[in-house]
């Protein structure tokens, strides 16, 4: 039975553009009070917004990759709302990087993409994981991490073979791409962190789960393919190809019935959206890289 998500608190990091204002609308939908953080000054636009649903919002300019804005932002969240139930770790950066870019290129592009995809969830989750741990009334981690470093690890033609498989009835999703190593390797870092604080953080009722979708319809997306960020001045082909893309309410739709799964459903599990199917909540995958046992504190 879904649990209410009412009066909690969460974080949304990275909320003023792209897909991570649509979590935190979703979110004040639901009655939860929400702080989010952005590089971009317009954050400071949304809890006017956020406020028209009831609940309390709070916002801060801040960049994930600085531990000392991550110090400050959490700091004033609890301050403000009381305290931190959830934790969207959505900001991400996005840019294209090759195995024959130059040293100084290369070393420019890592800070920046693993400074805040992977770094920044790092960063985030310390923060929160202690507030949580102060709390002891459980918590919820979201790592938002992408379809590009999602496998259930299970040879392609043995899929049909497991009932749960999202691949089922649909091609089998590439893992990333040669333009994107830089990318692709600070989303996979985020496996490390899911599996050992899902172990770690299992007998204080803290799930931590991994959103992996693919093309949403958001700033980073349009600006990674150069389209207008304006959809009047899309063209018919750009239009063709946004609309197969994910719509960002779609997708914020499965973080909240995660959410409301609660305490006693799946943890350390990546959830896949992919491009050609219905963004929804699919049963949890087995656990491949991980014990079962690990996630009931007998392992
Ligand atoms: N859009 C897609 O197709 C897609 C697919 C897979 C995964 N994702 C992931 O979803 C997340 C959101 O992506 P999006 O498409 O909405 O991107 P976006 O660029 O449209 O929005 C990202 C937001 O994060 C902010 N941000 C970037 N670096 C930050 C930092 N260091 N500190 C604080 N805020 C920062 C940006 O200013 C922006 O507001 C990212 O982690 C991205 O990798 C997106």
């Amino acid at each position: 039975m879904a649990i209410s998500l009412k009066g909690k608190t969460a974080i949304v990091t990275g909320a003023a553009v792209g897909i991570g204002p649509a979590y935190a609308r979703a979110l004040t939908a639901e009655g939860v009070d929400v702080a989010v953080c952005d590089i971009r000054q317009e954050i400071m636009d949304l809890p006017a917004q956020l406020e028209t649903n009831g609940v309390k919002a709070f916002a801060m300019v801040a960049d994930v990759s600085r531990p000392e804005d991550v110090r400050e932002f959490v700091d004033s969240t609890i301050g403000a709302l009381g305290g931190i139930d959830i934790l969207i770790n959505n900001a991400g950066k996005c840019k294209v990087s090759l195995a024959e870019d130059g040293l100084d290129k290369t070393l420019d592009d890592y800070e920046e993409m693993v400074g805040t995809n992977l770094k920044g969830e790092f960063l985030m989750g310390r923060a929160v994981i202690a507030q949580m741990l102060k709390q002891d009334r459980g918590g919820e981690i979201v790592n938002i991490a992408t379809d590009h470093m999602f496998t259930c690890g299970a040879p392609h033609d043995q899929c049909p073979k497991n009932p749960n498989c999202p691949w089922a009835d649909a091609p089998r999703p590439t893992s990333g791409g040669h333009v994107m190593d830089i990318y692709d390797a600070s989303k996979w870092g985020l496996n490390g962190l899911m599996f050992a604080w899902a172990q770690a953080l299992k007998p204080h009722s803290v799930r931590v789960n991994g959103i992996c979708m693919g093309a949403t319809d958001s700033w980073m997306i349009r600006d990674f393919f150069r389209f207008p960020q304006n959809s009047a001045e899309e063209t018919d082909e750009q239009k063709k190809e946004i609309a197969t893309w994910m719509a960002k309410d779609d997708v914020a739709q499965v973080v909240i019935d995660l959410l409301k799964e609660g305490p006693g459903g799946r943890n350390a599990n990546n959830i896949n959206l992919c491009v050609g199917r219905p963004p929804k909540l699919e049963p949890p995958l087995p656990l491949l890289y991980i014990k079962e046992e690990a996630l009931h504190g007998d392992a």
